[in-house]
């Protein structure tokens, strides 16, 4: 008898980790949110208008991944490699992930969102530390989306601080090491997507990517929206997921 639906959710894939049926929508996106400079460059504004803009689409698409019943949408906001970025940009990117804080968290409240950061948060200001401390603090016990923020986040640091922590416990397996990673406590990642053309992962999420499917669009991160979002839920619901298998 064919497996049923039910059946395929059931079984690991080899990476150890319980996968969604592939009939489902996504559960777990994670976005590349990449062009805010060339978008900007494009209307001879400063890079930081672009950021800014930038900004306006999180808030776009965080409202309409709550609205379609997304669980989780994670974001690459500042790598481990922005910080040879020239100083002032640092710093307008710093400014811009304040005030967003500072504007969003009362909505987030509001629609059950709840926040997550990954990443090494060293090398934050203290303010910047206690702000987003709060901030999770306050959606802790929310239960609908969950937006994940990563900062100063790196894939290969990640997988070498979860091997680390996985050899003082015991054996190295894909399992012990998945259990250990900034993401253990959500689901897999199911639709990676990368705005403004570039084709590669840039060191994010590189472990969680294993079986994800990979959507590369031509749209500048500024332009991206419930539309794109949609188009992308869309776009997932034509893929054939085998995770290795037949
Ligand atoms: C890539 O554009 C974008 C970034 C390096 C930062 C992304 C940050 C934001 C969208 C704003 C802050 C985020 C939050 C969650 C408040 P780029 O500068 O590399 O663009 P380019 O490749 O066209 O130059």
């Amino acid at each position: 008898m064919p497996a049923t639906t039910a059946d395929t959710a059931s079984q690991p894939a080899p990476d150890g980790v319980r996968h969604q049926p592939a009939t489902n929508g996504p559960r777990h996106i994670a976005i590349i949110m990449d062009g805010n400079g060339r978008w900007a460059k494009r209307r001879h504004l400063p890079r930081v208008i672009g950021h800014q803009r930038g900004v306006e689409a999180v808030r776009r698409t965080v409202r309409a991944a709550a609205e379609m019943g997304l669980a989780v949408l994670t974001l690459y906001a500042f790598s481990t490699e922005n910080w040879r970025r020239p100083e002032d940009e640092v710093s307008a990117l710093m400014g811009l992930l304040k005030r967003f804080i500072l504007a969003d968290l009362d909505e987030f409240a509001e629609n059950n969102i709840r926040l997550k950061i990954i990443g090494d948060m060293a090398g934050f200001s203290p303010e910047i530390v206690a702000m987003l401390g709060n901030a999770l603090a306050r959606t802790a016990a929310n239960t609908g989306l969950t937006v994940v923020v990563a900062l100063n986040y790196g894939s290969q640091d990640e997988i070498a601080r979860a091997a680390r922590a996985a050899a003082a416990k015991g054996a190295i397996t894909p399992e012990t090491i998945s259990a250990e990673l900034d993401t253990a406590d959500l689901p897999p990642l199911d639709l990676m997507i990368r705005t403004s053309g570039e084709v590669r992962l840039s060191n994010f999420l590189m472990w969680q990517a294993a079986y994800a499917e990979m959507l590369f669009l031509d749209v500048l991160w500024p332009d991206f929206g419930r539309d794109q979002l949609e188009a992308a839920f869309a776009e997932f619901a034509r893929r054939d997921r085998r995770y290795g298998g037949r």
